[in-house]
């Protein structure tokens, strides 16, 4: 089954075709990365005018790609949340339009449940519940988070960040470095030369149990956890300390050398995550990360030293497929997961849908 998938939940348009749930045909991302960059941070208007001057084009491009006619495509899949409305609305009605026009269905994707997905798009792969109980360390601009997978679609959030995102917490930490956006990669490329000890930043953790809000469809004015479904504080993130500790260092250290700074908050961000997630291991078989973040090479080290220290199998997510793709969207759709019937071809936006 050849299902076409569409992502433009943020400011990545893309398109894929994948085959069977795990076989990728084509992969197609435009980033709108330098049209932001002026701003430090998506602007959400440019977003969804960019998605709709390039979806037809990143479309078109990733059926080609998969060496396919219309006619091939069984299905088409497209993320229906959590992102920016706007992004999201030109997405879903482009997939709606696209799957009435061709005759096929239309399935609608969670985002955060795609991220989980992309480990398994490597064919090589044993199928999810052979892989299970794994736990996926989940890290990108908007979300942090562990969570722990039994099965396809059976996920218990177990710990989630109080305020920044780890991806945010590198966009911001760059930018009170004098680094270019999206910060990540530039953190990482200063971090190189430095010396990861020179600097000692705080690691720091909520002391208080954490509502599990996402694990709730945590739309605007939806239920509120109770203190029941309260998450470990010893699993959660909190990286605002973090930021503001490193804006006093470089106020009081004007002249400190670049890559130790960067490279000592590259750390404590990477010590946060690899810590709370070996908290967080409990009869585990395998150890995965997601999300953009999951791109760090220095995060992606010391999670494979972890997983070899605790005998589990480790998956980091390829590299193609930790930012924002659509193939994670058509592979998760392929597998049989996500709205389907009338229910998607009627469904809205969910800007805030948790997991
Ligand atoms: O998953 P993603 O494309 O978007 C969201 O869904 O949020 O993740 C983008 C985030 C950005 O915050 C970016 O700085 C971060 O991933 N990122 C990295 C690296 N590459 C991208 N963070 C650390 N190291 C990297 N190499
Ligand atoms: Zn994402």
């Amino acid at each position: 089954m050849n299902v076409l998938g569409i992502e433009t939940s943020c400011d990545e348009t893309a398109a894929s075709v994948v085959r069977d749930g795990r076989h990728v045909l084509s992969n197609v991302i435009l980033s709108q990365i330098a049209q932001h960059a002026p701003y430090g941070g998506v602007v959400p208007e440019i977003a969804a005018r960019s998605h709709v001057e390039y979806l037809p084009g990143v479309i078109e491009q990733a059926v080609a790609g998969a060496g396919l006619r219309w006619s091939d495509i069984d299905t088409v899949a497209v993320t229906y949340g959590p992102g920016l409305a706007s992004s999201l609305l030109v997405g879903l009605s482009a997939a709606k339009a696209l799957a009435q026009r061709l005759g096929r269905p239309l399935v609608a994707i969670n985002h955060l449940e795609a991220h989980l997905y992309s480990i398994f798009l490597d064919p090589d792969l044993p199928g999810p519940n052979e892989l299970c109980p794994l736990l996926v360390l989940l890290v990108s601009g908007g979300h942090s988070c562990l969570v722990r997978m039994t099965g396809l679609g059976e996920y218990q959030l177990l710990g989630q960040t109080v305020d920044d995102a780890a991806g945010e917490a590198f966009d911001k930490g760059a930018t009170l470095l004098g680094l270019g956006y999206p910060g990540g990669p530039e953190v990482q490329r200063v971090s190189v030369a430095g010396d990861p000890t020179a600097v000692r930043f705080p690691r720091g953790r909520p002391t208080k149990p954490v509502p599990a809000r996402s694990l709730r469809q945590a739309e605007e004015g939806g239920p509120r956890s109770s203190a029941r479904e309260a998450l470990d504080p010893n699993v959660c993130f909190s990286f605002s300390g973090l930021k503001t500790a490193l804006l006093y260092y470089m106020r009081d250290h004007p002249d400190a050398a670049l890559p130790d700074v960067a490279a000592s908050y590259q750390e404590a961000i990477v010590d946060s995550l690899v810590d709370r997630t070996r908290r967080a291991l409990n009869g585990d078989q395998c150890l995965a990360a997601v999300g953009g973040v999951a791109l760090n090479a220095r995060l992606r080290d010391r999670l494979g030293e972890l997983a070899e220290d605790c005998g589990l199998r480790y998956l980091p997510a390829g590299r193609a497929y930790c930012t924002d793709n659509a193939a994670m969207i058509a592979g998760l759709a392929g597998a049989g997961r996500g709205v389907h019937g009338d229910a998607a071809m009627g469904i809205d936006a969910r800007p805030n849908l948790g997991l």
